[in-house]
């Protein structure tokens, strides 16, 4: 088999996951999880979760930013068991697609960036979202070796001069987020080894760690990355993101201890 294409041949030939591939197991939510097939032996359909929990007693707030149209994707379903994993800290989700989140960057959008202020609401709205947190997730499908347009449109409309740098001729770039940690969990199709060759990985990093969180000053977490994502589901599968949730999780602890 090709490792390097995506869909991988396996995946082309079973078709697209469906809900009826999960058996009639329940799709979840943030408020229930429920469970799905990369669980393997791990039952989480009666864990429960809220969108947010303020039960610690320090001030860390993670943001779980996902942009995937199928809530029983397993992009979502990593979203889930991140969120299952940081309880009892506080966790708040932005699932951009259900709450239709518009990525298309308008002349309101470039007047502001401009001049730096007068952002449009919904954009204020994620501005007012990212002041209260202390973590920042993004938990996103590779779609082309990047991220979905969704989240690149998030990114464009909210990390924004004036807000998250600031920028002259004078003074040079001054980022502005330094009271945020940034972290990645990247679901994707092709196999590690196809990354490592191409440099595929690299080159996410350099966009994403350098070109976005290093730029707007914010600190960075983890990035954990679940390959093959398109395999039928496998205890490797399981492993997989077993790894990657606990990878994100911990660097989340480690980057706000409790008080
Ligand atoms: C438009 C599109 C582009 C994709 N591009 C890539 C890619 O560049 N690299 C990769 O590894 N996987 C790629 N994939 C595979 C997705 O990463 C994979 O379908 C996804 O991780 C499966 O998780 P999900 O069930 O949450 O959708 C692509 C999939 C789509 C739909």
């Amino acid at each position: 088999m090709n490792r390097e294409t995506f869909p991988p041949a396996a995946a082309a030939r079973r078709g697209p996951r469906t809900p009826a591939a999960h058996d009639g197991r329940r799709v979840g939510s943030y408020d229930d999880p429920g469970s799905h097939p990369a669980d393997e032996s791990t039952d989480m359909s009666t864990t429960d979760m809220s969108t947010t929990d303020m039960s610690t007693d320090d001030n860390s707030l993670t943001l779980v930013v996902t942009a995937h149209p199928d809530p029983d994707s397993l992009t979502h379903h990593v979203a889930r068991r991140l969120v299952s994993e940081l309880r009892p800290r506080a966790v708040e989700v932005a699932d951009l697609h259900r709450e239709q989140f518009d990525p298309r960057f308008t002349t309101a959008d470039r007047r502001a960036y401009h001049e730096g202020r007068d952002y449009p609401s919904d954009v204020a709205r994620e501005h007012g979202r990212l002041e209260r947190a202390t973590d920042l997730v993004l938990v996103f499908p590779v779609y082309w070796w990047s991220m979905p347009a969704l989240l690149k449109g998030w990114i464009d409309r909210v990390f924004v001069n004036g807000w998250a740098f600031e920028y002259s001729a004078a003074s040079g770039l001054r980022p502005k987020l330094q009271g945020l940690t940034t972290h990645l969990l990247l679901i994707a199709g092709a196999d590690s080894g196809a990354y490592e060759r191409h440099g595929y990985e690299g080159a996410l990093r350099t966009q994403i760690e350098h070109g976005i969180v290093d730029y707007v000053g914010s600190r960075r977490g983890a990035t954990a990355f679940i390959h093959e994502s398109e395999q039928s589901p496998s205890t490797a599968t399981a492993a997989s993101v077993a790894r990657a949730v606990r990878a994100v999780s911990e660097a989340v602890r480690a980057a706000s201890p409790p008080a």
